[in-house]
């Protein structure tokens, strides 16, 4: 079964990007290409991706002329925006609106046996993890607080710390997606 991966950085209190949509912050950050839980190997196993409209409208905008990713990817808006202007093959990015569920279910297929990345923002997130669709979130965290941004999530659920690990001037962790947080489940009969 394919599983869905909500890879990402994120400040120490928890914003993917500042009130402005910056990564500045991020960007000048020290960090092994090659170390735990890096970009190169968690891209060889995914084989479609899923992002929202500001992320989207971000990737265009910070490398124009490029699309970074050679699978399937599902851009999330109730607009219509441009494809990516590149040369050649160019890319396949679809657009779609309203249930996860069925662009997921889309993506499984697209992705032929290979798993699944939700790039983000938190919110869309949210929407597969609300539908039970999360398996896991890979982070690193930046040695960096902002103070107010886009949150990475922001949904009150549990997870699971898998793996944490230093790499250069982050932390690198792994977590099980675990679902709704227990207080916030309803009592069972045993109470
Ligand atoms: N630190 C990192 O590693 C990292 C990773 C990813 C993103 N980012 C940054 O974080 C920021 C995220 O922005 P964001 O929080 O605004 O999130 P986003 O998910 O990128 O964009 C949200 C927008 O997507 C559209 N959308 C979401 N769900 C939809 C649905 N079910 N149906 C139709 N449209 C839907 C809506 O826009 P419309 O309908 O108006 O188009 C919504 O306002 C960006 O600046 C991005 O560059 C950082």
């Amino acid at each position: 079964m394919a599983r869905l991966t909500y890879y990402t950085a994120t400040t120490l209190d928890g914003f993917i990007a500042d009130p402005d949509d910056s990564l500045a912050w991020l960007m000048r950050q020290d960090q092994d290409e090659q170390g735990p839980l890096n970009y190169e190997d968690f891209i060889k196993d995914i084989g479609a991706i899923v992002m929202g409209s500001t992320t989207y409208e971000w990737v265009l905008a910070h490398d124009p002329g490029n699309w970074a990713y050679a699978m399937p990817a599902w851009v999330m808006t109730h607009r219509d925006l441009p494809l990516p202007a590149v040369e050649g093959e160019g890319a396949d990015v679809r657009f779609a609106q309203g249930s996860v569920r069925e662009v997921y279910d889309a993506m499984v297929v697209a992705a032929g046996g290979k798993d699944l990345w939700v790039v983000g923002g938190g919110d869309l997130v949210g929407q597969f993890a609300d539908e039970g669709l999360l398996d896991e979130v890979i982070t690193y965290i930046a040695p960096v607080t902002l103070g107010a941004g886009r949150p990475i999530l922001p949904r009150r659920f549990d997870l699971e710390l898998l793996e944490a690990t230093q790499n250069k001037a982050f932390i690198a962790a792994r977590y099980r997606f675990v679902g709704v947080l227990a207080e916030d489940r309803p009592p069972t009969l045993e109470g």
